[in-house]
């Protein structure tokens, strides 16, 4: 048992350096009992003071209740300072709810589809209800009910992407190349009055330029009533050109072909790139063409079983894809599909 000077010396020696060496609570506990507990180093010491002669027991119980009291108040530091980095390590680690979160990507809408919402909301509010239809159609939908017969060189207007299946050695269905097969549709499914607009894909086995693409949205316009005229016809259009470019646009009606109508005729608004002095993309016209239209061709009226004696109506379809182009200023149509975020960004 230790009992003198060099004993305590010793003891304290001991005791400090292993305090230093304690990290957690855990081991100060440990430390606390070896050398403060009820078997611990220093309390030994103490308990065998009365062994002692008077003297010495005197100086020894001195100098071990000083080096007792020193070690409990290194322990309490310790303790205190082991509190301290353990609040320090949580305030670098939480997590600060109030901040911010990370900013989402917000996504917009295709420029097709912002012109296309307009464009039937323009119709939708002259009075016009919309209807969808399908895109991979048949042969009798897309030609022969409208009018252009097998071997007709009016197929020639719509090169066609054929779907691969055969039916009594003949491809009968395609992808639709355009949203007119819907008139018919409309029709045998429909007592006049009607006012409808369709819009679509279409698709076409078309070489691209800077205002055809082989995939182009379409809105077909149909309104079919007793007393209907060119001028509804006219008039309809005009207003929409006006609401959808502004009233100072240049707008024409020049006439057209289609086996569908009787008259046909074109609307095309000036170039908004040369403002009508012709360049790459109004093909040197000056002009864009955005639709074909004509009145219902009476052939059509009747096979789909209306007088063609008391109704007569209009029909319109027009390249979303063109007006979106004239509206903001896009120079080529491929860009559309091209899926640049750099230029779908834009809008
Ligand atoms: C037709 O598709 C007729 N069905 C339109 C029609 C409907 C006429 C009802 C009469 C009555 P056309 O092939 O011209 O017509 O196409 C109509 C419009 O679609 C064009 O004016 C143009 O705006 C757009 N369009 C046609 N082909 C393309 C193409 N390859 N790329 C982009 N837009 C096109």
């Amino acid at each position: 048992m230790p009992s003198d000077n060099e004993s305590l010396t010793r003891i304290e020696t001991q005791a400090r350096s292993e305090l230093d060496a304690v990290a957690d609570a855990e081991s100060l506990e440990r430390w606390r009992v070896a050398c403060l507990g009820r078997r611990g180093r220093l309390t030994l010491v103490l308990r065998g003071l009365a062994d002692l002669p008077v003297e010495e027991r005197k100086r020894v119980g001195t100098q071990a209740n000083r080096l007792k009291r020193e070690l409990e108040t290194a322990l309490q530091e310790k303790k205190a300072r082991l509190a301290q980095s353990a609040t320090e390590a949580l305030i670098v680690e939480r997590i600060d709810v109030t901040l911010p979160g990370p900013p989402l990507p917000r996504g917009r809408l295709h420029p097709t589809t912002q012109t296309l919402r307009d464009v039937l909301d323009c119709f939708v509010s002259m009075g016009f209800q919309v209807v969808e239809g399908p895109e991979i159609e048949w042969d009798h939908y897309n030609f022969e009910a409208l009018r252009i017969p097998k071997d007709h060189p009016a197929r020639d207007m719509w090169d066609t992407l054929w779907i691969d299946y055969e039916k009594d050695g003949e491809r009968p269905m395609l992808l639709r190349t355009h949203t007119s097969p819907m008139q018919v549709r409309v029709m045998e499914q429909t007592e006049p009055p009607i006012r409808v607009v369709v819009p679509g894909k279409c698709y076409r086995y078309e070489a691209t330029d800077p205002t055809h693409e082989w995939m182009l949205t379409q809105v077909e316009g149909l309104a079919v009533d007793e007393g209907m005229s060119l001028g509804d016809l006219k008039g309809t259009l005009a207003d929409f050109a006006h609401r959808i470019f502004g009233p100072d646009r240049k707008v024409a009606f020049r006439c057209d072909y289609f086996p569908f109508v009787e008259p046909g005729m074109e609307l095309r608004i000036d170039c908004f790139l040369c403002g009508g002095q012709g360049c790459r993309t109004c093909s040197r016209s000056g002009w864009i063409e955005i639709l074909g239209a004509g009145m219902v061709h009476p052939e059509i009226l009747d096979a789909v079983g209306y007088d063609s004696e008391r109704y007569t109506g209009f029909a319109f379809g027009l390249g979303i894809e063109r007006i979106a182009m004239l509206r903001q200023g896009i120079e080529d149509i491929r860009l559309f599909y091209a899926n640049d975020l750099r230029f779908l960004r834009q809008f």
